[in-house]
């Protein structure tokens, strides 16, 4: 088990953005969000912003939204565009979209200033299936050495789908306390009682593969689900439906704080399913939350030091657990 003290404190949140978060890649959103030049998307990614934006030659760049004059910020969070080049919001610096200090405006000209000392810091970005990703680290490997599993098997039927709906949710819990909510099914049959009349809960069953954790259950007839779940090392959720897929990013806001971000993407002629599923994953979210934050509170409370893991059922929480100790090399 890991520590539980690695579950609270803005110590445990930094270790884990400097040795996990700022290290893998992190999914961002769909490039149909940025379809022109100058279009971007910018967010906090490990609690560093970043902005990704598309190039006059439409491909993509990514780097961290920070002015190099006295880190201001080029754009806001969101989507928007910026035209041909960021303008600082702070004092005006303009910058190429491929990262290049154009104009440090009306600055002056000290000795041995060098605008191509001071362009934007570059952030990696990769696209698959539609879905942007971006990974701080210039080092990591390539987002497929993560994703093949995924791309084996899950057969690209439903990747073509719009995004057709975006929600949100706060959870007062460690981003660990909820991942490891999402890789286990053991929970089904107490969280979640309707989940049988979709799938065949007690034929769940949890596989890891790689850094990717699957999970299926045999589809009930009228489900909703078509009964794979995939997840992506460190904090991706990808959830396949019969009519669509959902994305499930889970953001560590702070210490107990975790932001689910689910992006639906889904059959435009489908749209009375879509309504049952996001019914569906409403009702999910809220079981789940409950009993995430019932478990933070425990955590914090002091008694419990760490408990035991199913091997039935928790193998995909146990790689979890062993792969975040490998990164934070505590365990
Ligand atoms: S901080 Fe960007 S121009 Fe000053
Ligand atoms: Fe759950």
């Amino acid at each position: 088990m890991l520590s539980v003290d690695l579950y609270s404190g803005e110590d445990a949140l930094r270790r884990d953005r400097e040795h996990v978060l700022r290290r893998t890649w992190q999914f961002m959103g769909h490039d149909s969000q940025i379809p022109a030049a100058g279009d971007y998307l910018a967010d906090v990614i490990g609690g560093a912003p970043v902005v990704v934006v598309r190039k006059a030659d439409g491909a993509l760049a990514a780097f961290h939204n920070v002015c190099r004059h006295r880190a201001g910020a080029l754009v806001t969070d969101g989507v928007g565009n910026c035209g041909e080049a960021f303008t600082c919001r702070y004092h005006g610096w303009r910058y190429a979209l491929d990262g290049r200090l154009r104009n440090a405006v009306d600055f002056g000209a000290p000795a041995g200033f060098d605008p191509r000392d001071h362009g934007l810091f570059p952030v990696c970005v990769e696209v698959w299936r539609g879905l942007v990703f971006v990974n701080l680290d210039l080092e990591a490997a390539p987002l497929t050495a993560l994703i093949v599993p995924l791309a084996v098997r899950w057969p690209d039927g439903q990747a073509g789908f719009p995004l057709t709906e975006r929600r949100s949710h706060s959870i007062a819990c460690n981003w660990k306390a909820y991942v490891e909510n999402y890789l286990e099914g053991y929970h089904l049959p107490m969280v979640h009682p309707e989940f049988d009349a979709d799938v065949v809960v007690s034929e769940y069953r949890t596989e890891v593969v790689d850094q990717v954790i699957f999970a299926s259950a045999p589809p009930r007839d009228a489900s909703v689900y078509g009964g794979l779940w995939g997840w992506l090392w460190p904090n991706l959720g990808v959830n396949v439906y019969r009519h669509g897929y959902m994305i499930e990013r889970m953001t560590a806001v702070g210490p107990t704080e975790t932001r689910l971000d689910y992006f639906y993407f889904f059959d435009p002629a489908r749209t009375a399913e879509l309504e049952a599923m996001l019914k569906v994953s409403d009702l999910v979210t809220a079981q789940d939350l409950q009993v995430c934050e019932e478990v933070q509170r425990n955590l914090e409370a002091g008694i419990y030091r760490g408990g035991v893991l199913s091997p039935k059922h928790e193998n995909g929480v146990a790689w979890f657990q062993d792969r975040m100790g490998e990164a934070l090399r505590v365990s």
